[in-house]
């Protein structure tokens, strides 16, 4: 890497988290105050509706660090209702692309490697890791307090599956998804966003397109939550009919979506072996510049269906690495944009779009 990422991949995950953050975002220096917040996010005053998704901001330091630096609407990384561990390290590593990762391109093995000094795309591999509530819960209400004026904290969370022998997984897995976003609800947070788009569980199907579920699950965390704002953290999805149905049957229940998460592809190493060590780790999230497409293409498409009917908030993700990749999704209709792989490749974005003009 030429500059330090503030979430260093050559650490383990428990080591960012403990003496993180790093490079630019280690010190106490901000960017200048931006004028009165100009833009309205979700009903909340902002400078610019762009920072960083649910991921490298694993924990208070790094939100508040954000803030400092300019990056006005920051998630803190998703939590669950319980202690979960990290997949083995490494969790990131370069992800060799020819241009854009198309789904044909996504089919066919990826080559990558640790050599992350001139990366734009990378995996993504954690597992959703998370610390107790005794302990997030805390530490996501400092993050909330971070927030200086015209910026917004909002608090990712997940489902965890139910243990072995449960009875009604079903109805289990939908109330632990309400039990982790009243723990959420309970930090101060003003925005919550489900997480239904894993793609690093060793399971093949993500939540997102279970319509049928999200519906319940979504339905369910609506009753508990009430009036706070709820997104949905959203995968790519090929199938226009089925982004349609999933929006027909959640956009009144919810209040917008946030896409996309990642685009799964086998990755291996230079003799063709699995990349990343462990089991259910053969497919890995891959994110950046690679993805741009897809996340630009679903705010359009989130664009479209919102015309017709009630609206809804979009936040669009992926492959943002400049200002001109937050126009271009502003442009395209989303509310609010965020970066993780281009913000940490380079931690003066979010003052590069706080400067547009
Ligand atoms: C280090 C890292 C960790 C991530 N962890 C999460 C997570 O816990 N929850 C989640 O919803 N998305 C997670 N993501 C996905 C990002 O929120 C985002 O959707 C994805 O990286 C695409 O954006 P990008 O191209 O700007 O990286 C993570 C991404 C990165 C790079």
């Amino acid at each position: 890497m030429l500059v330090r990422w503030f979430y260093d991949p050559t650490l383990t995950y428990e080591d960012n988290y403990a003496n993180g953050p790093f490079g630019a975002f280690a010190g106490d220096d901000a960017v200048l105050a931006a004028d009165s917040p100009h833009e309205v996010f979700l009903g909340h005053p902002v400078h610019r509706p762009f920072g960083i998704p649910a991921g490298p901001l694993v924990n208070a330091a790094f939100c508040e660090a954000a803030f400092r630096q300019g990056f006005d609407v920051n998630v803190y990384k998703t939590v669950r209702t319980g202690a979960y561990p990290c997949h083995p390290f490494p969790n990131v590593l370069n992800v060799h692309v020819e241009g854009q990762l198309t789904l044909d391109k996504a089919g066919a093995p990826l080559l990558a490697d640790g050599d992350l000094s001139r990366a734009t795309s990378i995996s993504n591999s954690f597992g959703v890791p998370s610390r107790d509530p005794d302990v997030w819960q805390p530490d996501m209400a400092a993050a909330v307090a971070a927030a200086g004026e015209g910026q917004l904290l909002v608090g990712s969370f997940q489902g965890t599956h139910p243990a072995p022998g449960v009875a009604d997984r079903a109805a289990a897995y939908v109330a632990d998804h309400v039990t982790a976003a009243r723990l959420a609800a309970e930090t101060g947070a003003r925005v919550l966003e489900v997480n239904l788009s894993c793609p690093n569980e060793g399971t093949g199907n993500l939540l997102c397109f279970d319509t049928e579920s999200v519906v319940r699950i979504a339905a369910a965390i609506k009753e508990e939550i009430g009036d706070l704002p709820l997104l949905l953290k959203m995968a790519y999805f090929r199938d226009d009919a089925a982004l349609a149905g999933f929006v027909e049957a959640t956009r009144g229940i919810v209040d917008g979506y946030a896409a996309i998460n990642t685009i799964p592809a086998r990755l291996v190493d230079a003799d063709g072996a699995q990349a990343l060590p462990g089991s259910g780790r053969e497919v890995a999230g891959v994110c950046g510049g690679a993805i741009r497409w897809a996340g630009l293409e679903m705010v359009e498409r989130l664009a479209r269906l919102r015309e017709a009917g009630d609206g809804f908030t979009i936040v669009g993700v992926g492959g943002v690495l400049t200002a001109d990749d937050y126009s271009a999704l502003r442009a395209a209709g989303a509310d609010a944009v965020m970066s993780a792989t281009g913000a940490m490749i380079d931690p003066a974005l979010g003052a590069k779009v706080r400067a547009l003009g």
